[in-house]
């Protein structure tokens, strides 16, 4: 019978055979234990009757205890008094206990760390949590020189002045207390054995330069804390660390090095802070940086050389910010990113070259922003993204998808696009996406006109029904109808609601200081109210000077045309770039063609033409 099956039945056997157990138990506790050995001598071992016995473990905890019970066997190895009334330890009566090892005191009335005896030199556990131990004071741990792991979780500790006394300590827990203050080389005499330190749920507001001189330490945490700025090379001397937690601290400001020297780190969680900007300052020396966490901050930009030393990236959460623009710089260089999370910020503004080079990305998380004219407008936003698999635009403001739309996707399996009141799909939008097995679409705001004739059908051929649930708003017959529930004769054309650009803005050059004017129309035959914007370079201008007016076209009847003017006086040579209209009204946004805008010096003025060469032109080309 296996160790692991005689302990499930010592379970239900209770008590009786706990003794017989004792050596079987015991083996998966690092070999100690010697399977085999006559029962008659372990059947000896009594079992006090306030505690139970299993293994080689004495179990006291919850029993109200405010003495030890007495005598404690002499075969126990780990001992649990954990939730009771203890609020003194007579070392005495552990004295005989030389296989102990393991003690956990937590949960008790304990105010000082207690005097275990000689037994002390034996034991590698010790939980103290939830106590009310007011100071670590050298001398009441000096005699723990096998101590691996020391719970001093849940107390009242206030202060760490007085350097901690040199132990084997590989775990050290100090979370929940009231830590205000640490002294610098605090821990200095755990260097060569600390691995996991955490300090979370404190009060500690500045880490003092030289903190952590601990190059064995793997993991350390300190959320829950009051830390707004870290300077600096404040983690020199953690060149093993594999993670840092620093969430919920309200960290406002990281000042270039702040993370310098953990250039093993893998693993960093600033979640639930204040910062407000991803800059390469405090990046710097992040070499093998994975993952990167920075979920609910007020981070508002990302600087263009941020990624310089992060080119291991392999997961980045920007959920939750205030992320209103993904610029073509904001995420260079991230090579191996696998994940990215930018869902719940403000994005509306994608520039067209925003996820170039991102070339292992699998996941794309986008979800409740305010995306409309990247996907209803540009043309392969997302190229480059040859290995995307799950691409989520969920609760955006997607209300038209061209054809064009996810030009690149050639590996997507899931898309995404429920909440967002999609009016119009172009036929094919997703033809292109030879994988895809999950489409997922909510709206009741559908054009079923002729243009949509082909959804219905495509969705059953490729078996989305069960993701999609569309259903018409216009026309007036068909008006609350699931698109399913629409025989193919009955999307007609027979009318355009949607407004149709009719006159496009015209490509222009213009003397520097002159004024000019870009002209667009559109038609409709819905008289629902008309808006209109204009573009330059993919930008709102906010404070466009423009005209618009409504006119019943001449030929066709009941059709109304409106037209917007841009007047651009006095250009400059920054006026220069690619001006675009978008009308818009209740079924949805058309876009023109973008028209370019060169601005030229009068030849008059200077001996030869010439060109303002000192601006760079780019040809933008997505890779
Ligand atoms: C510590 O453990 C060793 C080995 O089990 C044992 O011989 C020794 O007596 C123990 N020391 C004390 C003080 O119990
Ligand atoms: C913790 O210690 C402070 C003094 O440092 C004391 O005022 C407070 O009552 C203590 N709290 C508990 C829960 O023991
Ligand atoms: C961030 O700062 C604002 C005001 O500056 C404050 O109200 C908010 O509580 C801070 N957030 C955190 C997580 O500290
Ligand atoms: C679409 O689905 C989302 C959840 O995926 C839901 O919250 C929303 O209310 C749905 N909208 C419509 C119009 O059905
Ligand atoms: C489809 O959405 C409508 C609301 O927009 C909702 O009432 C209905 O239950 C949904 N149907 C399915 C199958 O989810
Ligand atoms: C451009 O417009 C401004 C403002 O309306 C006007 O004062 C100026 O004379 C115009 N310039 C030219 C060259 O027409």
């Amino acid at each position: 019978m296996s160790a692991p099956s005689l302990r499930a039945r010592a379970a239900g056997l209770g008590l009786l055979l706990c003794a017989v157990l004792g050596r079987a138990g015991r083996s998966d506790s690092g070999g100690r234990g010697e399977l085999g050995q006559p029962s008659g001598v372990a059947a000896e071992r009594p079992c006090p009757t306030t505690c139970r016995c299993l293994g080689d473990l004495l179990d006291c905890s919850r029993k109200r205890l405010a003495r030890l019970p007495e005598p404690l066997p002499s075969w126990v190895a780990r001992l649990d008094l954990s939730h009771n009334r203890l609020s003194f330890i007579k070392a005495s009566s552990m004295s005989h206990l030389q296989s102990l090892r393991e003690v956990k005191l937590n949960n008790n009335e304990l105010e000082t760390i207690p005097n275990l005896g000689p037994v002390s030199a034996n034991i590698t556990l010790l939980s103290l949590a939830g106590n009310r131990i007011v100071e670590i004071l050298p001398e009441h741990l000096k005699e723990f020189q096998s101590l691996e792991t020391l719970d001093l979780s849940s107390n009242n500790i206030s202060e760490l002045q007085t350097a901690f006394p040199a132990l084997q300590l590989k775990y050290l827990y100090l979370n929940s207390n009231r830590v205000t203050s640490m002294e610098p080389g605090y821990f200095d005499n755990l260097a060569n054995t600390l691995l996991v330190l955490k300090l979370n749920r404190n009060r500690i507001s500045a880490i003092p330069p030289k903190m952590f001189k601990l190059p064995q330490l793997q993991h350390l945490e300190l959320n829950r804390n009051k830390i707004k700025n870290v300077d600096g090379l404040t983690f020199q001397g953690l060149g093993a660390l594999k993670s840092l937690k620093m969430q919920r601290n309200g960290v406002t400001k990281l000042m270039d090095g702040a993370f310098w020297g953990l250039s093993n780190m893998e693993i960093l969680q600033l979640d639930h802070n204040n910062l407000t900007e991803i800059t390469k300052g405090w990046l710097y020396g992040l070499l093998m940086l994975q993952e990167l966490h920075l979920s609910q901050n007020a981070i508002n930009r990302i600087s263009p050389d941020a990624w310089e030393f992060c080119q291991k990236l392999s997961e980045l959460d920007l959920t939750f910010n205030h992320l209103s623009r993904l610029d073509d710089s904001s995420f260079l260089g991230l090579s191996l990113l696998n994940t990215l999370h930018i869902g719940n910020n403000r994005v509306s503004y994608i520039a067209d070259c925003a996820f170039r080079g991102l070339s292992s990305l699998k996941t794309l998380d986008l979800k409740n922003n305010e995306i409309s004219w990247t996907i209803e407008d540009m043309n392969g936003a997302f190229s480059g993204l040859d290995k995307l698999r799950r691409l989520i635009l969920q609760g955006n403001r997607i209300r038209s998808i061209t054809k064009k739309a996810f030009t690149g996707l050639d590996a997507l399996e899931h898309l995404d696009l429920s909440d967002n009141a999609i009016m119009s799909l172009q036929g094919n939008a997703f033809s292109q996406m030879k994988k895809l097995q999950q489409l997922h679409l909510n709206t009741s705001s559908l054009l079923c006109d002729c243009q949509l004739k082909w959804l219905p059908q495509w969705v059953a051929e490729n078996n989305f029904q069960s993701f999609v649930n569309a259903s018409c708003a216009h026309p007036q017959l068909l008006k609350g109808r699931s698109i399913f529930a629409v025989s193919p004769d009955g999307f007609v054309c027979d009318d355009f609601p949607k407004p149709q650009i009719t006159v496009q803005p015209e490509t222009q050059s213009a003397i520097k200081g002159s004024n000019l004017s870009f002209i667009c129309s559109a038609a409709s035959s819905s008289d629902s109210p008309m808006t209109f914007a204009w573009k330059k370079d993919n930008e709102l201008l906010h404070d466009a000077e423009m005209e618009n007016y409504a006119h019943l076209r001449a030929q066709g009847g009941e059709v109304m045309e409106y037209t917007t003017i841009l007047r651009l006086r006095e250009v400059e040579f920054a006026s220069e770039g690619k001006y675009q209209c978008v009308i818009s009204n209740h079924f949805g946004s058309s876009y023109s063609v973008k028209a370019k805008l060169t601005v030229n010096i009068p030849h008059l003025t200077l001996p030869f033409p010439t060109f303002h060469s000192t601006k760079l032109r780019f040809l933008v080309i997505c890779i």
